[in-house]
């Protein structure tokens, strides 16, 4: 078009490329989208007959305009975008300006058109977005950031059914977050993750440990298989709700995976000795997984039952804390619940060094239960934290059973 349409304005910057350049650095990633800025501003040149000063118009405005999108916080960007994007034009026009001793008044227009474009490129790519967002499900950062918010229909429906999980998940928010950047990992997605992975919880609170306030315990009165059926059903509601209230798919991960494919083993050893002779007992205190596929989703897998754990330690000091870590940690390694989510060891290490650094900082500052109800949840937690510390791993009982050549 700017080459069939007979105009003596400067129409070629009106050429949308910065658009291309900033959907590609939010949906994939800079570097690709640096590439293509590149490559478009040499083929762009080339169809209009070799006109190498858009090449450097291009370059400019497009780089610049990626380089603002590259860490996206928030849609107000926007008017970071239009502000870098008429920089990277301006460049280009005075360069040219100076080269062909251009007059004033074309400079100011060649500035206005540059201006016209930022203005353009950067709410039609906004606006993409949205489009894009939401008919080809893709997740944007963008999209996490509006389910950080607190006021989000299921973490109100979270804090008011379930205060307890509610407050296990917004910690675990910081937790994996933080382990999320230290290993370069996305952090908003791990903390978007933590925020709803147990949302499958807000139907039957009371069946969660961290939700009973009163020393009655739903689980006393009920069989250990009818317990851990419970309580594996909350990955299954999960679903359904993150669904109901359309969950990013990148999201939807964390729910389904967070227990991947470990074994209740609290509630299984104690059918276990009731029932010592049932062949195909562990296959019902098995949650259904799929295990972690993500760096994020295995950071929040190993977060989510470290922290459970160390708000259970009496009087906790690093030294308490970092055992805490190592064991829980290790355990989930060699149970293979790690083994798809791409973490290396190295990754781990960071890992499990940012959820001590993390965790030192929360429990310095801890204060002591205050009401006799919160002390005996407390209580409860605790014992149940020692039991399952001193309990077999899953590992464990799969290579017993093995020994024992009985069916898994
Ligand atoms: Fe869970
Ligand atoms: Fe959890």
């Amino acid at each position: 078009l700017s080459i069939s349409i007979e105009t003596a304005l400067p129409i070629q910057f009106l050429i949308l490329l910065p658009i291309a350049s900033m959907l590609i650095a939010i949906i994939f990633d800079s570097r690709l989208a640096f590439y293509f800025t590149v490559t478009n501003a040499l083929l762009t040149a080339a169809i209009r007959g070799n006109d190498y000063s858009i090449i450097i118009a291009m370059i400019l405005a497009g780089t610049l305009a990626l380089f603002t999108v590259r860490d996206i916080k928030s849609r107000t960007q926007i008017y970071r975008s239009i502000t870098y994007i008429f920089i990277g034009f301006a460049f280009a026009v005075l360069i040219e300006a100076v080269q062909r001793s251009s007059s004033f008044s074309i400079i100011i227009i060649e500035l206005g058109f540059g201006l016209i474009n930022a203005v353009l490129s950067a709410f039609l790519t906004f606006g993409l977005l949205l489009v894009l967002e939401r008919f080809f499900g893709i997740t944007t950062d963008l999209r996490l950031l509006d389910l950080l918010n607190l006021q989000h229909p299921l973490l109100r429906q979270l804090e008011t059914a379930a205060p307890g999980t509610y407050h296990h998940s917004i910690s675990l928010g910081t937790l994996a977050g933080t382990a999320a950047q230290a290993i370069g990992a996305n952090s908003t997605l791990a903390t978007v993750g933590a925020y709803y992975h147990d949302i499958g919880k807000i139907p039957n609170p009371k069946t969660f440990i961290e939700n009973q306030t009163s020393t009655e315990n739903i689980h006393d009165s009920l069989d250990p298989k009818d317990s851990a059926s419970r309580i594996i059903q909350h990955v299954q509601q999960g679903l359904l709700l993150a669904r109901e209230h359309h969950l990013p798919p990148k999201v939807i991960e964390f729910i389904y995976s967070h227990h991947g494919t470990t074994l209740v083993s609290y509630f299984y050893q104690k059918e276990k000795v009731a029932n010592p002779d049932d062949q195909s007992l562990a296959s019902r205190f098995v949650y259904p997984g799929p295990k972690p596929v993500s760096k994020e989703a295995g950071i929040l897998m190993l977060a989510d039952v470290i922290e459970a754990a160390t708000r259970t330690l009496e009087d906790p000091t690093t030294e308490k804390i970092q055992k805490l870590i190592d064991t829980l940690a290790q355990r989930r390694l060699s149970e293979g619940q790690l083994d798809d989510c791409e973490l290396t060891l190295k990754e781990l290490y960071e890992v499990k060094k940012s959820f001590l650094a993390s965790l030192s900082g929360i429990h310095h500052v801890r204060i002591k239960y205050p009401t006799k109800e919160e002390a005996d949840a407390a209580q409860r937690m605790a014992t149940r934290t020692a039991k399952l510390l001193s309990l077999p791993s899953t590992e464990d009982i799969l290579k017993e059973r093995l020994k024992k050549s009985e069916p898994l």
